[in-house]
């Protein structure tokens, strides 16, 4: 059985970047420039953002942190959004979700240019990415691709199954899978309305398990010989930490990972590949690869 170590090949991967940068930079290139809109101080997304803002360090990137708090009208964000679709200077941003209810999120999405889109979630990179034209993909299902890559396990011809049909996971991931230039397995999606839940689980080379609920993947769900990433990140109350809690995956790790052929651990698998994905379709947005 294989653990996937998601945190070292993100550190792998952010190293290449690293020097990437320094190659364009010492050719006269521009230096890759991520900004990134936090509204509010919820814990989980200061935490993100605060890691996003240090894996630009790592990389070499150029970053900018633009606060408001809780109270900022939806208005004042789509002028914060204007004025970074025309900076010249910034190559991508990103707009940290969730933001507070009196603010459409999909407003605010659909208000970023495309072209700095470097979360990949909106509609005109959301259909080029359904329809496999270049584009950027939203991180987790891009950085899931490439840990199924870097470990090269076979997903050609395969069974997998989706677990959740979330916009930013479970839509794109099984769009991604099914895909003959990424995945081309043959893919199901699984929710919380399915019928025979474990069964479709229980048919699984690749398992991919989305949708935030602790444990819920047990050991009589998960085929002998499959492979298991879990992207589950809930945070559960736990007083021997000193942030008072810990991250759990979707997966009951200790009972699943003996059946597997290789496996996520949360933390340390899936979450730092998200990060990391980001930086690359910043990148990828300093070099127009994508959009001129
Ligand atoms: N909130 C949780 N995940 C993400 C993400 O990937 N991007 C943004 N902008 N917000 C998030």
């Amino acid at each position: 059985m294989t653990i996937i170590d998601g945190k070292a090949t993100a550190a792998q991967i952010k190293a290449e970047i690293a020097a990437e940068v320094e190659q364009i930079v010492s050719n006269g290139g521009k230096r890759p420039h991520l900004a990134a809109v936090l509204v509010g101080h919820d814990g989980g997304s200061e935490t993100y953002v605060r890691n996003k803002v240090l894996a630009c360090e790592a990389c070499g990137f150029r970053s900018s942190l633009i606060r408001f708090e809780d109270d900022v009208t939806e208005d004042e964000l789509l002028a914060c959004v204007g004025r970074l679709n025309a900076d010249a200077d910034v190559d991508g941003f990103i707009v940290q979700l969730p933001l507070p209810r009196h603010i459409s999120e999909q407003k605010v999405i659909e208000a970023i240019d495309y072209r700095k889109d470097v979360d990949g979630f909106h509609p005109v990179n959301v259909g080029r990415m359904a329809i496999g034209l270049p584009c950027y993909i939203s991180a987790t299902p891009k950085g899931i691709l490439e840990l199924l890559k870097r470990y090269r396990i076979e997903t050609a011809g395969k069974k997998c199954v989706v677990l959740g049909r979330s916009n930013i996971v479970g839509k794109p991931m099984a769009q991604l899978m099914m895909q003959k230039q990424y995945g081309d397995a043959t893919v199901t999606v699984c929710h919380s309305r399915t019928q025979g839940l474990a069964e479709e689980c229980r048919s699984a080379d690749i398992l991919i398990a989305a949708i935030g609920r602790p444990g819920f993947v047990t050991a009589d769900m998960v085929k002998e010989g499959a492979t298991v990433i879990d992207v589950g990140t809930t945070r559960v109350p736990d007083a021997s930490r000193k942030s008072g809690f810990r991250l759990a995956g979707d997966v009951d790790f200790e009972a699943v990972a003996p059946r597997c052929a290789a496996i996520t651990p949360v933390p340390g698998g899936v979450g730092p590949m998200t990060i990391c994905m980001l930086m690359l379709n910043t990148l990828a947005a300093g070099k127009r690869e994508y959009y001129e």
